[in-house]
């Protein structure tokens, strides 16, 4: 009877305490963030920021699991298993959104349409992104936000100087049709190969030469199997940040909100540390002894410029007359008079 007594007090306490705790806690939303880059990098460093953001503004409610490296999907398979819902968050180039059937955003990719940063702030809060961000939605994919990364540079195992260097060269490019335009102008050979595949293809001989933006070369060591470098800004790195759609809208509002916020504040640390990572990075890459960098002079940057504008032309094919002229508007782009 005692004994009764005992286990009915234990299991009234137990009862209180739990009530007075509140309701059990539910297990945690899991937002799965893959990317191809280094955590160093400046889009590994913002996807662990977002992670620390996201979790405090939800109060826990989700958990942020960050997967750098390609250690969970290459390029193109990180853009199907995010429409299926295997992943919830990725950061890629908009230069590779072709495979998801929305071609609009390769236009970026036009040489020298935005070669410094304020030509290509300028375009991504041009109210035309809007209009594409349209696109991506009808694909089920919804971009949060975007995160211009820099300019590109070219690397190689041979000096590029005049646009006459590339003739031959297997050029490793993102999958974008207007790279491939560019390479094929220049007399190269395109190669799409994963950014996850880069250093090996560089050091096998796979391809002979890439373009990229300095702290993606100096993260990844592409100066261990890269001899030259040549600053051309002929192009630029931009990223989306964006999710499954349906699963961001399914979310509950107080953590979609909390989710908002961290998108935010993570938007503006990236916006803040891009373009001086790359700066420390050129440091990084001219310390290493690995790589000797060439800087443009006038005179070769015009000849670049010759040489790649019947791209534009060519792409009013692909994108029409009228859309080029509304990028070029809106991003302050003027055609250098032939
Ligand atoms: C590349 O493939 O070169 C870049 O898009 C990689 C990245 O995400 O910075």
């Amino acid at each position: 009877m005692k004994r009764f007594a005992f286990a009915l007090a234990a299991t009234v306490v137990l009862a209180l305490v739990s009530a007075l705790a509140g309701p059990a806690l539910a297990d945690p939303i899991i937002v799965k963030f893959s990317h191809v880059v280094s955590p160093d990098a400046p889009k590994g460093k913002a996807a662990l920021l977002f992670k620390q953001l996201a979790e405090k503004y939800t109060d826990g409610k989700v958990t942020v699991e960050v997967y750098p490296n390609s250690s969970l999907y290459k390029d193109k398979e990180e853009l199907e298993a995010l429409q299926l819902g295997s992943v919830q968050l990725l950061a890629p180039s908009i230069s590779k959104f072709g495979p998801l059937g929305v071609k609009e955003f390769d236009v970026f990719d036009l040489p020298f349409l935005m070669t410094d940063d304020v030509h290509a702030r300028q375009m991504m809060a041009s109210p035309m992104m809007g209009e594409l961000n349209k696109k991506l939605e009808d694909k089920g994919v919804e971009p949060l936000a975007y995160w211009d990364n820099g300019a590109h540079v070219y690397t190689a195992n041979v000096p590029l100087i005049m646009p006459d260097d590339f003739r031959g060269l297997k050029m490793r490019i993102q999958g974008s049709k207007v790279l491939d335009a560019v390479a094929r102008e220049l007399g190269a050979i395109p190669q799409i190969i994963a950014f996850g595949e880069l250093y090996q293809s560089l050091q096998t001989g796979v391809a002979d030469g890439e373009d990229n933006v300095p702290s993606n070369i100096s993260t990844q060591k592409l100066y261990d199997v890269q001899k030259y470098l040549t600053v051309s800004h002929h192009g630029r790195l931009t990223y989306s940040l964006i999710t499954n759609k349906k699963f961001w809208d399914g979310l509950p509002p107080d953590v979609r909100s909390g989710l908002d916020r961290a998108v935010k504040e993570t938007t503006q640390f990236f916006d803040d540390t891009a373009a001086k990572d790359n700066v420390t990075a050129m440091d990084v890459i001219k310390a290493s002894g690995k790589m000797q960098i060439h800087e443009q002079t006038a005179t070769e940057k015009a000849a670049w410029i010759a040489k790649l504008m019947p791209v534009h032309k060519e792409m009013e094919k692909r994108f029409g007359k009228d859309f080029i002229d509304r990028i070029y508007k809106a991003s302050g782009f003027v055609p250098p008079q032939s």
